[in-house]
C-alpha cells in the first residue's frame, strides 16, 4: 500500500475478505502521537496478540506524503497481525466499516495556550468526522477522542453521529490517570504496578480532579500512607498541569505517553479492566449529578466490551467542588460550540 488514498480505498474498502480482521482507524496518523500509536496497535498491545488488523489511516492532504512514509515503515516492520493498510485523506474511506477509531488528528497547543483555546481550530474537524462515522463505520464502533480539547471534541463527534449509541464515544483521560499513578509510585518509591484505583473526574484540563481517596498501594489505602497535604496540593497541581510542563520541557506536547494511554484506554474497553477502576470520559447519563450529555471523566470498569460507570462512591465537599468546577467549565465549552452540535 502507498499513501495514494483513492487507489488504496478502492482496493480496501469492501468488507469481502476481512477474514476476522478488525478495522482500526487512526486519524492524524502521520503526526507525533500517530507515530508512537501505530506501532503499539500493530504489535497487538491493544486488541490482542492473535487479533488480525486492517489499519485505516487518515490524514489531511498536506499530511499524505508523510503518511506514505509512515506506511512504508509499517510495512517494513513486517507485523504478522497486519492484514492490510489503507492511507487516505477521506474520512468516509478511513472510517468505512471501522470497529475502533482513534480520533487523534488535530492541532496541539503551544505553551502559551490552554487546551480550550484549540476548540475554534479543532472543533470543526469533529463535525465532519462525526458525520462520516455515522455514515460508514460499524454500528458497534468504539471511538476514543484524543485531539484537544478532547472532551468537547468527543461531544461534537457524538452529536454529529446520531446513528451510533452515545456510550460508544469516549475521550481520553487515561493519560491523566497514568500521570497520577506515576506521581504516587514515585513518592512511595514503588513500581507503578503496585498502585490501583486512582482515577480522574471531569475535563482533560487544569480543572480535572485526580481523586486519590480510593487509591491503593499494594492493597493498602494511599491516604493512610501519604500525607494529605501532599495529595491535595502538590499531587493535584502536578497531575493537572503536567501537559504544559511537558510542552515547556520538550518543546512539543506529550506524544509517546499519550499514545500509551490511548492503548491502555482502548485495551481495557476491548479486553476488560480486570475489575480495576479506570478513567474514561463519556457522555453523562446523569451520573453523580453531571448534566446529561456532557463528556465527563468518571471512574469506570470495563467488561465484555462495555463501560460501566462505578456509581455510589462517596463524594466529600472537596470532590463535589471539583466536580462542580468541571461541570461549569464543560458547560461553557458546550455553549461555545453549540452551532457545531446541531447536526444539520
Ligand atoms: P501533531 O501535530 O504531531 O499531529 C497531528 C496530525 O493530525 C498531523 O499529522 C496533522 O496533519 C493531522 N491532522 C490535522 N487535522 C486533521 C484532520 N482534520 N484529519 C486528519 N488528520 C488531521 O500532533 P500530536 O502531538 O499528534 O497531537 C494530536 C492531538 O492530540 C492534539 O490536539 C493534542 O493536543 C492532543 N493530545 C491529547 C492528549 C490527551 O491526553 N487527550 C495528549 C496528548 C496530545
Ligand atoms: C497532555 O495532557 O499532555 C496533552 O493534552 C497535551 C497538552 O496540550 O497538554
Amino acid at each position: 500500500m502507498s499513501g495514494d488514498s483513492r487507489k488504496n480505498a478502492t482496493v480496501n474498502t469492501t468488507d469481502d475478505g476481512k477474514g476476522g480482521a478488525l478495522r482500526v482507524a487512526v486519524t492524524g496518523a502521520a503526526g507525533n502521537i500517530g507515530y508512537a500509536l501505530l506501532w503499539r496497535i500493530a504489535s497487538g498491545d491493544c486488541f490482542g496478540k492473535n487479533q488480525p488488523l486492517i489499519l485505516q489511516l487518515l490524514e489531511i492532504p498536506q499530511g499524505m506524503q508523510r503518511l506514505s512514509g509512515v506506511i512504508m515503515e509499517l510495512k517494513d516492520s513486517a507485523f504478522p497481525l497486519i492484514h492490510d493498510i489503507v492511507g487516505t485523506d477521506d474520512p468516509n474511506i478511513a472510517f468505512k466499516g471501522a470497529d475502533a477509531i482513534f480520533l487523534v488528528g488535530s492541532r496541539p497547543r503551544t505553551k502559551d495556550m490552554d487546551r480550550a483555546d484549540l476548540v475554534a481550530a479543532n472543533g470543526p474537524i469533529f463535525v465532519g468526522q462525526g458525520k462520516a462515522i455515522d455514515a460508514v463505520a460499524s454500528r458497534d464502533v468504539r471511538v476514543i477522542t484524543v485531539g484537544n480539547p478532547c472532551n468537547t471534541n468527543a461531544l461534537i463527534a457524538n452529536a454529529n453521529s446520531p446513528g451510533i449509541p452515545s456510550r460508544q464515544f469516549t475521550a481520553m483521560t487515561r493519560l491523566d490517570q497514568n500521570r497520577a499513578v506515576g506521581q504516587i509510585a514515585d513518592y512511595l518509591g514503588v513500581p507503578a504496578s503496585k498502585i490501583d484505583d486512582v482515577f480522574i473526574w471531569g475535563n482533560h484540563a487544569n480543572t480535572m480532579y485526580p481523586d486519590p481517596r480510593f487509591a491503593k498501594v499494594d492493597g493498602n489505602m494511599v491516604t493512610e500512607v501519604i500525607d494529605s497535604d501532599w495529595l491535595t496540593s502538590k499531587f493535584l497541581d502536578t497531575v493537572s498541569t503536567r501537559g504544559k510542563a511537558i510542552i515547556v520541557a520538550r518543546g512539543a506536547s506529550s506524544a509517546a505517553s499519550a499514545a500509551s494511554a490511548a492503548i491502555d484506554h482502548m485495551h481495557d474497553w476491548w479486553q476488560g479492566s480486570d475489575g480495576r477502576i479506570v478513567s474514561m470520559a463519556l457522555p453523562s447519563e446523569g451520573w453523580y449529578g453531571v448534566p446529561e450529555g456532557l463528556v465527563f471523566s468518571f471512574p469506570c470498569r470495563c467488561e465484555g466490551g462495555e463501560i460501566e460507570v462505578v456509581e455510589g462512591l462517596p463524594i466529600d465537599s472537596f470532590a463535589q467542588s471539583k466536580i462542580d468546577e468541571n461541570v461549569t467549565e464543560l458547560l461553557k465549552e458546550r455553549e461555545a460550540v453549540k452551532e457545531l452540535l446541531e447536526n444539520s
